[in-house]
């Protein structure tokens, strides 16, 4: 049997990076469920179709095929065959993914996909839905979350890094909006599993949290 960990919380709490240090240590494979919904969403843009046109989206996603592969331990999502890593981190298509994912059809094939990775592997996943919907039996659960002012401050340092030109005050303003709308979807919303542990990563650092979540493995 697979051991399943699954990370669920709000954007920008450091899902990705904790996870990815954890699946290193514990030798288990990393599953970004957030890319799967960008790359839908990319696909969604690129076709022309709106945040508000429903009946398209669910049209539209039937045409993606979404699928990943790790190279060199990296997860490399393929949007029909292409490599879209490189093209799903922008806000435009965050914003769209947060309006797409939404959509049940949309979930229906991310979420089988998702299932039948943890099935045949270790695999620490992260998301908004892993503990209450994906892998409900997930071994380990954790609701990792942090205030909207650090998530921004943190996205706001990132992008600055990269050399992209940002207003905090937006940033956070977006967080917010983006937290409204995956807590109060009507399918799959964020929420805490009953059985998940609540970590709040405002104060704590990295490491802190990675060897946190190891320890509740143990
Ligand atoms: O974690 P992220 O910012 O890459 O996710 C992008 C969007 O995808 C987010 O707004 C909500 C959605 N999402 C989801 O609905 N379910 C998941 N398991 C992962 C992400």
């Amino acid at each position: 049997m697979s051991y399943n960990i699954a990370i669920d919380g709000p954007a920008g709490a450091g899902k990705s990076t904790i996870a990815k240090k954890i699946a290193k240590q514990m030798n288990y494979i990393y599953v970004d469920t957030g890319a799967m919904y960008r790359a839908m969403a990319l696909f969604l843009i690129r076709n022309g179709v709106t945040k508000e046109d429903t009946e398209k989206i669910e049209q539209v996603c039937k045409k993606a095929d979404i699928s990943i592969e790790y190279r060199d331990g990296e997860q490399i999502v393929l949007l029909n065959g292409e490599n879209v890593n490189g093209l799903i981190r922008t806000e435009e298509v965050g914003n769209m993914a947060s309006v797409s994912s939404a959509n049940g059809k949309v979930r229906e094939k991310l979420v089988q996909l998702q299932k039948e990775l943890a099935k045949k592997a270790d695999v620490v996943m992260d998301g908004r839905d892993i503990g209450t919907c994906v892998l409900p039996e997930a071994d380990t659960k954790v609701y990792l979350t942090a205030s909207s002012a650090v998530r921004a401050k943190r996205r706001f340092d990132e992008l600055t890094q990269k050399g992209e030109s940002c207003d905090l005050d937006k940033i956070e303003q977006d967080i917010i909006e983006r937290d409204h709308r995956d807590m109060t979807r009507e399918i799959s919303p964020l929420k805490q599993a009953e059985d998940a542990v609540l970590v709040d990563s405002s104060d704590m650092t990295i490491d802190e949290v990675v060897e946190k979540i190891i320890s509740l493995c143990k």
